[in-house]
């Protein structure tokens, strides 16, 4: 009998489960038993790779709604629907300054779901910006910024800086006149900055103002670029919390 193998229980139901969990093709894939004991419950979290992201234990206070509002979770679960719906609007925009506003115009009128899809897309990255800077807050006046999760607390700070460039180059995207003008101001203002601020506005725009350079470059930032770092520095930020003991536990 495997280590984590059980003995089959009473009954029919006991002889089914001995069939579907204790066979080959069932344990060559999960490597545990039938979560009815403790042991066999932290198993199919430990051994599964996206179950293992949890904890196999948690305090009671780390599952209390009030504690942390899952407002980081909340913040995860709209970068993905981000990126779902994102990759719903690229199969139909293309980034040619002669070809975008009419682009974004045609999801919102000719294309089946097109409008539903800009919106999800618009309102997600809204919804990512206000609860991102709400889930800074509640770190932060809850203390949970203290050592050891200092720098956890960095790795959002990078994390927060990477939403607000995702906001800030995707509203470039619909070429309409809002956006080249809001762009133009914030680049202008990046040009401020002392020393190296006129050579980033320069690199940032592929040139001296928003045009074709600027366009292309702004996309492939907003759609490759930081969306990939921000899925890393995630991914180093969820694995820190696990190496820092799990939450801050409230006083
Ligand atoms: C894309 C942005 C971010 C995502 C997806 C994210 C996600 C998360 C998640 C899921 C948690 C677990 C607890 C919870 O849900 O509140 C967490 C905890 C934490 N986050 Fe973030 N976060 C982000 C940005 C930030 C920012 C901007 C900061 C601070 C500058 C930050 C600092 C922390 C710290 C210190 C913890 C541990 C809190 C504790 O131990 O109670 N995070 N984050």
């Amino acid at each position: 009998m495997a280590v984590s193998e059980q003995p089959p229980g009473p009954g029919v139901a006991g002889w089914l489960s001995d069939k579907l969990f204790n066979n080959y093709i069932w344990r060559s894939i999960f490597r545990s038993g039938y979560p009815n004991t403790p042991r066999n419950q932290m198993l199919v979290v430990a051994t599964n790779v996206f179950l293992h992201l949890h904890p196999t234990r948690l305090h009671k206070t780390h599952v209390r709604i009030t504690h942390t509002y899952c407002l980081g979770g909340l913040t995860f679960f709209f970068f993905l629907v981000l990126t779902v719906t994102g990759v719903m609007l690229m199969f139909y925009y293309v980034p040619a300054a002669d070809r975008a506003f009419q682009d974004v115009a045609a999801l919102e009128t000719n294309i089946r779901f097109g409008m539903l899809m800009r919106n999800l897309h618009r309102w997600m990255a809204h919804g990512m910006v206000i609860s991102v800077f709400l889930h800074m807050m509640r770190v932060f006046y809850t203390g949970s910024y203290k050592p050891p999760r200092e720098f956890n607390w960095l790795v959002g700070v990078i994390l927060l800086t990477l939403t607000l460039a995702l906001s800030f180059t995707g509203y470039l995207l619909p070429w309409d006149q809002l956006s080249i003008w809001a762009v133009t101001v914030g680049m202008n203002m990046a040009g401020t900055v002392p020393v190296m601020g006129e050579q980033s506005r320069f690199i940032l725009l592929g040139g001296f103002e928003v045009g074709d350079a600027a366009l292309i470059r702004f996309y492939t930032l907003h759609v490759i670029g930081l969306p990939l770092l921000a899925a890393i520095f995630m991914a180093v930020h969820f694995w820190r919390i696990r190496r820092d003991g799990g939450l801050a536990r409230p006083l």
